[in-house]
């Protein structure tokens, strides 16, 4: 069943930084234009700056203007009149009584009870702080009449290790309900990421052979063009592990690797998921430099000014699963910042045991959003040569290639109170058990930092390194040959 889109008053926490001037301004913009937002909504813009609304829809507009998507200023005012500043010090206990007062005078203009979303859009050092705030200030408890409910928005990071994870988890549990927590991974808002349990369950020949017994390995890539693009501080205490690994491709693997859920629930998806990660085993200790491979571009100490900086901007690791259909295959997790293009995608070789055929699938989950399977095929003509050829199904021109950005699928799920897409403090958890012995190696300096050209493909070479775990690139679909050159399948097509 389709849950309604309730009325709702969002407060974002930072509405002049970075994250809401690129994605979730926009995101409001792109719900506005397609008349998604409730009929009662109400956004305020917490700040510690003393901005205005007019500010704020300047700065939208040459936004938008940037995506090179047509802005269009009857939008922006009528987004623009839902929005209300509040300035703020962010530590004082006085300013969040003001800010319910604001919160309570709204909800009397507008005659409904609201449900009350906090999108905490701050650094997440001073998640703690904020949040016992609301608390004391009751903001946790809904509407003035009890009756419409208060909803906790964060984003990553939730943690920087394990520990400081676990404590952030039990300082947020201190007013807030897991239930009332919304913990964003952007990339399971992705379209083409809640393609994948679909895809592997209602393609009955995928279905049947989603296991170890077909499939040989896993690897799992998001490279990007881009470096770290100002974000120094950052950067610097975060690292290409924590930053794309613990969180988004852990959660890509999950859905590689999860049973298929018994229900469409999002409880019954998030049990599967947990179950899921449980299995994922990290490397053995003595096998971290083999399997695992860390690299900083060059130039990059210099931008964060460091010049001691052991940093990675690149990040690979082997993993395995310790679970029945999973166990004897290796599976890579592999990011990298300013590297020759951006690229992410699942990669599954389908191959049987004594035989050198095999089917390569890619899930391509942007740019070219698709899914590509190469197929071996005679090749024609009077030899008995064969060939490899691409069957390709991409998003754009073949279904609507306009699909919803992942922020403003994530707003919708957030007002509708649907927690299917979000990260449950378990899933956090595991994912850190996962990637902290991989940290606490790099830490002790037990794995080399490599180099890289920034442009490139990543490390050249690791002493030891698997080779999965250096140079990574893939041709990208639309460049692919119909039918490839290859004549002989001994060669590995993938990577
Ligand atoms: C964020 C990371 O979570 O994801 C960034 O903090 C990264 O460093 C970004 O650039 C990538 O997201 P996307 O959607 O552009 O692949």
């Amino acid at each position: 069943m389709h849950k309604p889109i309730d009325s709702a008053i969002m407060t974002i926490f930072g509405i002049t930084g970075d994250l809401a001037h690129r994605k979730l301004l926009p995101a409001l913009y792109f719900l506005q234009r397609d008349n998604l937002l409730p009929e009662h909504f109400k956004i305020v813009g917490v700040t510690r700056r003393n901005a205005k609304v007019k500010d704020i829809m300047e700065s939208l507009e040459a936004r938008i203007k940037a995506m090179d998507t047509p802005c269009d200023s009857a939008i922006l005012k009528q987004l623009g009149k839902k929005i209300q500043i509040v300035s703020m010090d962010l530590t004082s206990k006085d300013s969040y009584k003001t800010l319910k007062t604001t919160l309570d005078t709204i909800e009397t203009t507008e005659g409904v009870c609201l449900n009350r979303l906090f999108y905490l859009a701050i650094p997440s050092q001073v998640f703690e702080p904020v949040v016992k705030l609301l608390g004391e200030a009751k903001l946790h408890t809904g509407c003035q009449h009890h009756t419409a409910e208060s909803r906790l928005l964060i984003e990553k990071p939730f943690g920087f290790d394990i520990d400081s994870a676990h404590e952030l988890i039990e300082a947020l549990s201190v007013d807030f309900t897991e239930e009332q927590i919304y913990r964003i991974d952007h990339y399971l808002a992705k379209e083409t990421v809640q393609n994948i349990l679909t895809f592997r369950e209602q393609n009955p020949l995928f279905k049947s052979s989603w296991n170890d017994q077909h499939i040989k390995r896993i690897v799992i890539t998001a490279t990007e063009k881009i470096g770290i693009e100002g974000r120094a501080n950052f950067y610097e205490h975060m690292g290409a592990l924590r930053d794309l690994i613990q969180s988004h491709l852990l959660q890509l693997l999950a859905l590689v690797i999860m049973r298929e859920p018994a229900r469409t629930s999002s409880e019954a998806i998030h049990a599967a998921k947990l179950e899921a990660l449980k299995s994922i085993v990290p490397p053995a200790d003595d096998l971290m430099d083999t399997m695992t491979v860390r690299a900083q571009y060059e130039g990059y100490r210099d931008e964060v000014e460091n010049q001691q900086s052991n940093t990675e901007t690149f990040a690979a690791v082997r993993l395995t699963v310790d679970t029945e259909g999973w166990r004897n295959i290796p599976i890579y997790v592999r990011t990298g910042k300013n590297l020759t293009a951006k690229d992410t995608e699942i990669s599954i070789l389908f191959a049987n045991e004594g035989s050198p055929a095999k089917n390569q699938l890619t899930i391509r989950i942007q740019p070219d959003e698709g899914i590509q399977l190469g197929i071996t095929i005679k090749k024609p003509g009077y030899e008995a040569a064969t060939g490899i050829v691409h069957m390709a199904f991409r998003y754009e021109g073949e279904v609507a290639s306009e699909h919803p950005d992942a922020y403003e699928r994530v707003i919708i799920d957030a007002l509708k109170g649907d927690k299917t897409l979000f990260a449950t403090d378990e899933e956090v958890m595991e994912c850190w058990r996962i990637v902290q012995p991989i940290l606490s190696a790099w830490e002790k300096n037990r794995v080399p930092l490599l180099g890289y050209k920034p442009g490139s493909s990543g490390p050249e070479s690791g002493e030891t390194a698997d080779s999965f775990l250096l140079h990574l690139t893939h041709p990208r679909l639309e460049t692919l040959p119909i039918i490839t050159t290859q004549t002989s399948l001994g060669e590995d097509e993938s990577n």
